[in-house]
């Protein structure tokens, strides 16, 4: 579904990404992991137009998609999570929901809701996928709840939701367990699995917690100073040399401990 070509960017003269090819696969729950400052999220970034590349190419389905604006990549489906925006908490968890057709893809938020008070049947239509999209996360009790007064968790959730209201064929999450006590991430890692079974979606997912990156990933991709070191099956990638020696320093057993933790 995606494919990188040696891919680049570089922030002055610093490789963030240096020559970075990757596949991911339709249908697949694809893992990136990869000691901190690989550059894992600024290939993400690239990916999803948040930032242009310096060289390379992102196809999707054959078609050059290099540099399109994040707006561009919504309507074909590509969706990158992103953080509950400050003027966005103090709404309801099912208004945020509703948001998302329109505000997500580029229309202003005042004709959003302009939009909204006008077109009253839209709006319940709205209302209904938005409940669909709760009871599928399994956080129906905290639709009425202001979005601000969520759990690290519930907001993970709502950030999954928010891709649910429009047709994705492919999401990117940016560590989707960090600060999220071990029943939620179970919860996320769930959903993900159902909607990836039952909604065709695929993922690709950058995760320090190996626990749920074995579990859930294949493949697994690991980075490291900007370029791919190794792809492979979960367990196949923790015997491999080459990817324990880019993890030393960090310690790859104390992050498998850490994540069993957590
Ligand atoms: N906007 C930026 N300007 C300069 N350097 C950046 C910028 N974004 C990221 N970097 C640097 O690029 C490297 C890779 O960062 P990042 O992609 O966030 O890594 P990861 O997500 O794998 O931890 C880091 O050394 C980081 O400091
Ligand atoms: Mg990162």
């Amino acid at each position: 579904m995606i494919k990188v070509e040696n891919l680049h960017k570089h922030f002055g003269g610093f490789h963030a990404v240096d020559g970075a090819s990757i596949e991911i696969e339709t249908g697949s729950i694809t893992g990136l992991i990869g000691p901190n400052g690989a550059g894992k999220s600024t290939l993400f970034n690239v990916i999803a137009g948040v930032l242009p590349p310096t060289s390379g190419r992102v196809l999707m389905d054959g078609e050059d998609i290099t540099g399109l604006k994040p707006h561009e990549l919504f309507h074909k489906g590509l969706l990158r999570t992103f953080q509950i925006a400050h003027e966005f908490s103090s709404m309801t968890v099912r208004e945020n929901l509703m948001m998302v057709p329109a505000g997500q893809s580029g229309e202003g938020l005042w004709s959003a809701w302009f939009r909204r008070g006008r077109i009253a049947q839209e709006e319940r239509a709205l209302a209904r996928k938005a409940d669909e999209v709760l009871e599928f996360l399994t956080i129906s009790h905290v639709a009425d709840e202001k979005a601000g007064n969520l759990s690290g968790g519930q907001k993970k959730l709502l950030e999954l939701g928010r891709t649910m209201m429009v047709d994705a064929k492919i999401v990117f999450l940016d560590e989707v367990g960090a600060g999220v006590n071990r029943t939620l991430l179970n919860t996320i890692g769930e959903a993900i699995v159902r909607l990836n079974k039952e909604r065709g979606y695929t993922f690709c997912v950058i995760e320090h917690d190996m626990d749920f990156i074995g579990r859930l990933c294949d493949p697994v991709i690991v980075m490291a100073e900007g370029k791919v070191l190794a792809q492979g099956k979960a367990d196949e990638i923790m015997q491999n040399e080459a990817v324990i020696e880019a993890y030393l320093g960090t310690g790859l057993k104390n992050k498998m401990k850490a994540g069993a933790n957590a």
